[in-house]
């Protein structure tokens, strides 16, 4: 995690955030992810791939998975990709037949975007949004999905559960990936360093970055499985699945605080599959 240009980093680690620092974090996210979209892009894109629906670091694929419903179930339907960045999963979902549209607060992830879309010849619709307030009407969409997109970065997640529920036709599906809960407990490293508990798992302090004049560049926020669980279902959706997936003999991948060697002991990535009840 590094701070934008835009502004020096004066203080990082896990504090209480205010109202005036929480409303800041979802413009910090955008601000964020917009100066550091081609870093991203350069180190992860090629993992991505640029029409593939990739779940986590651990390479799951949902060609592999299946979570979004069954071979040629997306044959038709209207998809929404959210925190899509540069929506390898929304083209995946094309290919697969669907009406596919790709949202993101971040323009800068959303070039990112325009260029894998030529780069593939595939173009789909993108939409800057924040996933809180999401310029569709009710029901539009069968199947909504975000790899590790959005949830992190707001103080406010069940807005987005209310949210993708709002735009969800009735009996719609939703999953999303996010860092496992239990990382939270454990410092951001790849190696053995990685490996001994030194912070409480419950404790729901985000991670935060401030610049020089005290304001907000960065946050990311923890949510326990618990807590997950109670956003989706006060959303309305019932939890159909929570898939940790399993670290995969000779994936050498590292990609920040994930690697084999942590992999092969905790689980790095939870994703939750829930339907509109
Ligand atoms: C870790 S990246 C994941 C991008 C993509 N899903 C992937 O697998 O590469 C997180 C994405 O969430 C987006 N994001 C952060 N906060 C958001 C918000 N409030 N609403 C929508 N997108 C958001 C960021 O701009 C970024 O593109």
């Amino acid at each position: 995690m590094t701070a934008p240009e835009r502004e020096h980093l004066a203080d990082a680690g896990y504090r209480r955030l205010d109202p005036r620092g929480s409303a800041q974090a979802g413009g910090a996210s955008r601000a964020w992810w917009d100066a550091n979209a081609r870093e991203y892009e350069s180190e992860h894109g090629a993992f991505l791939g640029d029409a593939d629906l990739c779940w986590g670091p651990e390479g799951l694929r949902e060609q592999d998975a299946r979570l979004l419903g069954p071979a040629g179930a997306l044959r038709g339907a209207r998809v929404l990709e959210i925190g899509c960045g540069a929506a390898q999963g929304a083209r995946w979902a094309a290919g697969a037949g669907a009406s596919a549209v790709g949202t993101d607060v971040s323009a800068g992830m959303l070039d990112a975007a325009r260029r894998a879309d030529d780069r593939t010849g595939t173009s789909v619709p993108l939409v800057q949004a924040d996933a809180r307030a999401l310029p569709f009407a009710a029901g539009s969409f069968d199947v909504a999905f975000t790899a590790y997109g959005a949830i992190p970065f707001v103080p406010d997640a069940d807005a987005i559960h209310r949210e993708v529920a709002r735009v969800l036709r009735d009996g719609g599906r939703w999953v999303f990936s996010v860092t496992h809960p239990v990382r939270w407990a454990f410092p951001d490293d790849p190696g053995p360093g990685g490996l001994t508990v030194t912070r409480s798992y419950f404790d729901r302090r985000p991670y935060v970055e401030l610049g020089d004049s005290g304001d907000v560049l960065y946050a990311e926020f923890h949510r326990t499985l618990g807590d997950h669980v109670r956003d989706v279902v006060g959303a309305g959706f019932r939890l159909l699945d929570l898939v940790e997936p399993e670290w995969p003999d000779g994936h050498d991948e590292v990609w920040g605080g994930w690697s084999a060697e942590r992999g092969a002991v905790l689980p790095g990535t939870a994703i939750f599959v829930c339907e509109l009840r």
